[in-house]
């Protein structure tokens, strides 16, 4: 079949990681029998340096003409970068948010797996990790206190930020729906997390996961208080099949169930709304500090093409090849800088993407 995917390369790292992923899709292609239609798409930094903004008109409409697109990372330092001089809703990540939101994009997968030949680079304590863990992290991505109003004022001579979190219950229910039929297809758990002994948004949230539930029978539905769903995600790791999440907590909590797999580089999402689209990128940032130095590790990137195979385009058995590959690369002992070990073969960007690509076949 011919594919017809958008490439956002992006900043930071994005181009390096995002060039890895294309080589490997194209890898697919050949022995598949696929071919691709990319159109290259500018959002972030890379936007802004072009056309003063971080996602144009003209990117929406030819995002919305492909049928999936594939992301790398946006966003610079900070500190030094020019893009932070700009009003924040000119800034990379208003570019990002506001694709999320025009592609309706609300549903963010985030599966956080222990591979096995990663477990030396796991942080937690060997008894913790004792036969791996696998969660997949429904992060909402459309609502809350991301896209609420916001402002800062000045209230009696003193400065006054305000940022206003809310979800209704469509909002809700159509996410929790997700995350439960995800469940069915793994271990049936579902723990939804919240804040419900202090917000009304969190109370909301629990009754129509309950009603949700009702509809899943066979499913596990467990709540758990955010804070201490942080506490438990290095505590006890292997109890999570399914964290169902609200938009800032599913922020947060996904980037500390990747560190306890290893390494961000290694975090693939997808971002799903209602259709087949999808918008395919790694969990990490733009890493401006290691970027144009190639030796990012393009694996996250990677497992989102993966990701992209098979929910955008159904193409299981070519999604599977993908993560064998990427397996049988670990278990082979090659290993970029961030999840470099004793013993192990150092290599950089683009002979992983190479070591990966000799594995498909
Ligand atoms: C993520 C990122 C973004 C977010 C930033 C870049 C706006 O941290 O995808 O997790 O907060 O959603
Ligand atoms: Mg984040």
């Amino acid at each position: 079949m011919n594919l017809n995917v958008g490439v956002i390369r992006g900043d930071g790292i994005g181009p390096e990681i995002v060039a890895e992923a294309v080589k490997v899709l194209n890898k697919i292609g050949e022995v598949y029998g696929h071919t691709y239609t990319f159109k290259e798409l500018l959002l972030g930094g890379a936007s802004i340096d072009v056309h003063g903004i971080p996602l144009t008109e003209e990117t929406i409409e030819e995002a919305k003409k492909c049928d999936a697109v594939l992301m790398g990372s946006i966003g610079g330092d900070p500190q030094t970068s020019p893009w932070y001089k700009l009003e924040p809703s000119k800034r990379p990540e208003a570019g990002l948010l506001k694709i999320r939101k025009e592609l309706n994009l609300f549903a963010n997968l985030r599966p956080a797996v222990l591979y096995d030949e990663l477990r030396g680079a796991c942080p937690l304590k060997e008894e913790i990790t004792e036969g791996g863990f696998d969660m997949m992290i429904m992060r909402e991505l459309t609502g809350g206190l991301y896209f609420g109003d916001r402002k800062t004022v000045e209230e009696d001579g003193v400065l006054t930020a305000y940022d206003s979190l809310t979800y209704n219950e469509n909002e809700i229910r159509r996410i929790a729906k997700r995350a439960f039929d995800i469940a069915m297809k793994r271990r049936g758990k579902v723990t939804s997390v919240d804040k419900a002994n202090v917000l009304d948004s969190s109370r909301l949230w629990r009754k129509v996961v309950e009603e949700v539930a009702e509809d899943y029978p066979e499913a596990a539905l467990k709540h758990m208080l955010v804070d201490n769903c942080a506490m438990q995600l290095v505590k006890d790791p292997k109890q999570f099949d399914v964290i169902l999440t609200e938009n800032m907590f599913g922020d947060i909590l996904s980037d500390e169930a990747s560190m306890v797999t290893g390494s961000i580089g290694m975090l693939a999402s997808a971002s799903l709304n209602e259709t087949k689209f999808g918008l395919y990128e790694p969990s990490g940032g733009s890493a401006p500090d290691i970027a144009g130095k190639g030796i990012a590790n393009p694996i996250a990137a990677i497992l989102s093409a993966a990701m992209m195979l098979r929910f955008s385009f159904d193409l299981d058995k070519e999604a599977d090849a993908i993560e064998a590959a990427v397996n049988k690369v670990l278990k082979d002992g090659y290993r970029t800088i961030d999840i470099m070990s004793e013993g192990k073969t150092q290599v950089n960007t683009m002979q992983i993407g190479d070591l990966i690509c000799e594995r498909i076949a």
